[in-house]
């Protein structure tokens, strides 16, 4: 039997996407409305490593980062209360992760955004380094790679342009 047979109220309910696109808001409304824990793995790998993204980016390298992103997500995915996991964008690019939410007890929901409205929208700084430089382009490139792996893993698409945050909750409710 695949867990895709279990029921809805059973499983986590992931949010995918590329930067910018609304995860974290929207992931915590949705949490709040379904009364579940919120595991926003950016958050959970700062306060773990009590480091910002940015400085684990700078000091080990990407590829350290990926490292704990992977962790953190299969952490998330193998825990027994139903959550909803607002996944940093990057989590696709592993093939291990994307197995990894394609078994899972989990519904994936991609947050699909057009890149060049995401650039407009989307807040360099922070907790995003690679877009530090030239943010259009990056995301463009980034969409390029990741959105058929976004397609691989998804359940269900949910498009975010032109809508408001309370519009796509609804559209991830349904
Ligand atoms: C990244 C997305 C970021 C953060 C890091 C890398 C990516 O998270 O993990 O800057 O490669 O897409 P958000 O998707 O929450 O912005």
């Amino acid at each position: 039997m695949t867990v895709r047979a279990s029921t809805l109220a059973d499983q986590h309910l992931v949010l995918v996407g590329m930067m910018g696109a609304g995860k974290t808001t929207v992931g915590r409304i949705v949490a709040d409305r379904l009364h579940r824990p919120l595991f926003d793995s950016d958050a959970v790998i700062e306060a773990r490593t009590g480091r910002t993204v940015r400085a684990i980016f700078a000091t080990d390298g990407e590829a350290a980062f990926r490292d704990l992103e992977s962790s953190v997500l299969h952490e998330a995915l193998d825990s027994e209360t139903p959550a909803v996991i607002a996944a940093a964008g990057g989590v696709v690019l592993r093939e291990e992760n994307r197995m990894a939410l394609r078994r899972a007890r989990a519904r994936v929901v991609w947050l699909c955004a057009d890149p060049a409205l995401l650039a407009e929208r989307v807040t360099a700084g922070g907790h995003r380094p690679l877009l530090d430089d030239d943010p259009a382009a990056v995301l463009r490139r980034m969409w390029d790679e990741r959105e058929p792996l976004y397609r691989a893993v998804a359940d269900a698409i949910v498009g975010v342009d032109g809508r408001s945050v309370h519009e796509v909750v609804e559209a991830v409710l349904r």
